[in-house]
């Protein structure tokens, strides 16, 4: 098995150590998530982060890759996923081109063979890219891993379990460094139970009226301490209410910004009404936080 290769002086010593060096890049962690980040660094283990859409998870892959100062790999899972999206691709057209120019050479046909499907015709996708960084691990993101169907898991569980790739034309591709891998998922499918063994597992929840004050105050600085305040407390009270989606880390930040880009430094009746596009992205859901009483909801935030 490959190890983990860390930029000179980039070792993390604790989680206490991780949180603060994610403060500084603008994300805010609690102490569980830093743990499990932490541990995922030190025990060189994939972290599977499941949560609701909006809470941090894609973040957290790229505030490692900065604090790490290592290249950051996206993988964005969908539906329909295949090898050839995620691993390799041969190059058709310029094999059919190289075979056209090589035509009169007099080359046998093995020797044209082996020429084309070398390196040079190999479209690289995330995963190959990953297990192929020459000088320090990378930071693989494996993004919505639920998207992705079944089959593809069970070929990723097999790339988590040696880091190296099987190319029939060319061998197999060893990583020398493994990369750090984080999946995220938003649970719109059960991930298989041989996955979720192979890693750390970390539950991002909705934050804590204290963790989201600090991220509006990290990611916009401009806004006063009371009027942040108010806009963490209002979209806390709006999670109780049982909606459809509720609003995440994501959409406060955009109400805020909203808010603040509209000259408003105090949260009132109408311009949560008129900015509630923000909030919820649903008829119904709108239709909740009106029978709610916005009033009611404002004198309880204070
Ligand atoms: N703990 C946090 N600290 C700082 N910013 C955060 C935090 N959680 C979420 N955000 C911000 O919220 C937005 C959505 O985060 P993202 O990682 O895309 O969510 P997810 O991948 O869970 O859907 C981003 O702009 C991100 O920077
Ligand atoms: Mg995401």
């Amino acid at each position: 098995m490959p190890s983990l290769t860390l930029h000179q002086g980039k070792s993390i010593l604790d989680p206490q150590e991780l949180a603060r060096g994610f403060e500084q890049l603008g994300y805010i962690t609690d102490p569980a998530l830093a743990t499990s980040i932490y541990l995922a660094v030190s025990l060189a283990k994939p972290l599977l982060l499941e949560g609701h859409a909006g809470l941090g998870k894609t973040e957290v892959a790229k505030t490692l890759a900065a604090m790490l100062d290592t290249r950051l790999i996206r993988l964005q899972c969908y539906e329909g996923l295949d090898v050839n999206s995620a691993v390799y691709e041969w190059n058709y057209q310029k094999q059919l081109l190289a075979i056209k120019i090589k035509e009169r050479t007099g080359l046998s046909v093995e020797e044209k063979e082996k020429h084309i499907f070398s390196h040079d015709f190999l479209m690289e996708r995330p995963l190959l890219q990953a297990i192929q960084e020459k000088e320090f691990s990378p930071v693989l993101l494996v993004d919505e891993v639920d998207r992705a169907d079944e089959a593809f898991e069970a070929f990723l569980l097999e790339l988590l379990s040696d880091y190296q790739i099987s190319i029939p034309e060319l061998g197999t591709v060893k990583a020398k460094h493994a990369p750090l891998v984080i999946l995220t998922s938003n649970r719109s499918r059960e991930l298989g139970d041989a996955l979720k063994r192979r890693c750390l597992y970390h539950w991002i929840e909705y934050p804590s009226l204290e963790k989201e004050t600090k991220i509006v105050a990290a990611r916009l600085p401009g806004i006063a301490a009371e009027f942040e305040r108010q806009i963490v407390a209002f979209v806390q009270s709006v999670r109780r209410l049982n909606l459809a989606k509720a609003p995440g880390v994501a959409e406060t930040l955009d109400w805020a910004q909203a808010l603040a880009s509209l000259g408003k430094n105090t949260v009132d009746r109408e311009s949560i009404e008129d900015t509630l596009g923000c909030l919820s992205k649903s008829m119904e859901d709108t239709a909740k936080i009106k029978a709610a009483g916005i009033e009611k909801m404002l004198t309880e935030v204070g």
